[in-house]
């Protein structure tokens, strides 16, 4: 049977029960890896993977997943294919649509992944953009649910900057129905748009505010890919909102704390807030792989 394309751009993309599947099927994923199982649902497919910034997490789950379902994956750095050199995207959707079976790209403007995905007949996966990094939260939602249970009614702090990992836990917060708050230094909130898409998320006025009975603390670096040149200036913004164990002290008492990786100790984080039991970002990052995974077979192959 046909199964009309389905893209995931953002987690609005997919509804709350496809993005449960998701997480199940992640679960899944992970165990059977451990178990040593082996899954080839996509013998015969191909991906094509578009990097126009740096990747370990993205890329690695990418490849070493498609390869552990059965496929084979293509890597485009920058100046590996015509778009470095001008290649209209929409005629690179095209091309794409007629050898491969799905696409996955890291790009700043949504924009280009929005037209990459309008323009191909195949899947297409926000890698991260300046606005969004959706598969991120795939992982920190199944991450959650694998120690803590349904992350539903829980209390998650968001604490940093207002930019694509603060847009996705919202649209997360939406999705899943989690209360959100958001600590950032004025000038640095979230889209308002995005922000009041949901009575789910809200901004408080500190750090210490943000972490108050949380189930969940996440933060994210203080200059993302796209904030080069600033970093000097970002460092006196945001010190009054790092994640150090004092701050974790005054959330709830099973509380978890999540980063999306690579990390800077010393800003964001205390030097040693990844020694803390209550930090499980390489369970986290380990999930990068199998929610990435599930992902994958769903998009191609639907729900199994
Ligand atoms: N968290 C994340 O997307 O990591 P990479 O930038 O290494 O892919």
């Amino acid at each position: 049977m046909h199964m009309p394309k389905r893209d995931f751009l953002s987690l609005l993309d997919l509804s709350s029960e496809e993005l449960d599947y998701l997480i199940t099927r992640g679960k899944k994923f992970r165990q059977m890896h451990a178990a040593g199982e082996v899954h080839q649902p996509l013998i015969g497919k191909t991906g094509v993977l578009i990097l126009q910034m740096n990747s370990t997490r993205t890329r690695i789950a990418f490849e070493a997943g498609l390869h552990q379902l059965g496929g084979h994956a293509i890597f485009l750095g920058t100046n590996d294919s015509q778009l470095g050199r001008g290649e209209p995207i929409e005629d690179f959707a095209k091309v794409i649509s007629e050898m491969v079976d799905i696409a996955m790209i890291r790009t700043i403007d949504q924009e280009d992944i929005q037209a990459l995905a309008q323009h191909a007949s195949i899947p297409v996966i926000n890698a991260m953009s300046s606005l969004l990094h959706p598969c991120q939260l795939l992982a920190d939602i199944q991450t959650f649910e694998e120690l803590r249970g349904s992350i539903k009614g829980a209390t998650v702090a968001f604490v940093g900057d207002g930019y694509n990992m603060c847009h996705s836990f919202i649209n997360a917060a939406r999705q899943w129905g989690f209360n959100l708050n958001i600590a950032c230094p004025p000038g640095y909130e979230p889209k308002a748009d995005i922000l009041n898409s949901t009575n789910n998320a809200r901004m408080v006025e500190s750090a210490e505010q943000a972490v108050k009975d949380a189930d969940l603390v996440v933060t994210d670096v203080w200059s993302s890919m796209g904030h080069e040149g600033q970093e000097g200036n970002r460092k006196a913004i945001f010190a009054p909102y790092q994640i150090n164990e004092q701050l974790l002290d005054q959330a709830g008492k099973d509380v978890l704390f999540m980063h999306c990786l690579p990390a800077h100790r010393g800003e964001e984080i205390s030097e040693t807030l990844f020694d803390d039991p209550r930090s499980v970002v390489w369970q986290e990052a380990g999930n990068r792989l199998h929610s990435q995974k599930a992902l994958m077979e769903f998009l191609l192959l639907g729900a199994q």
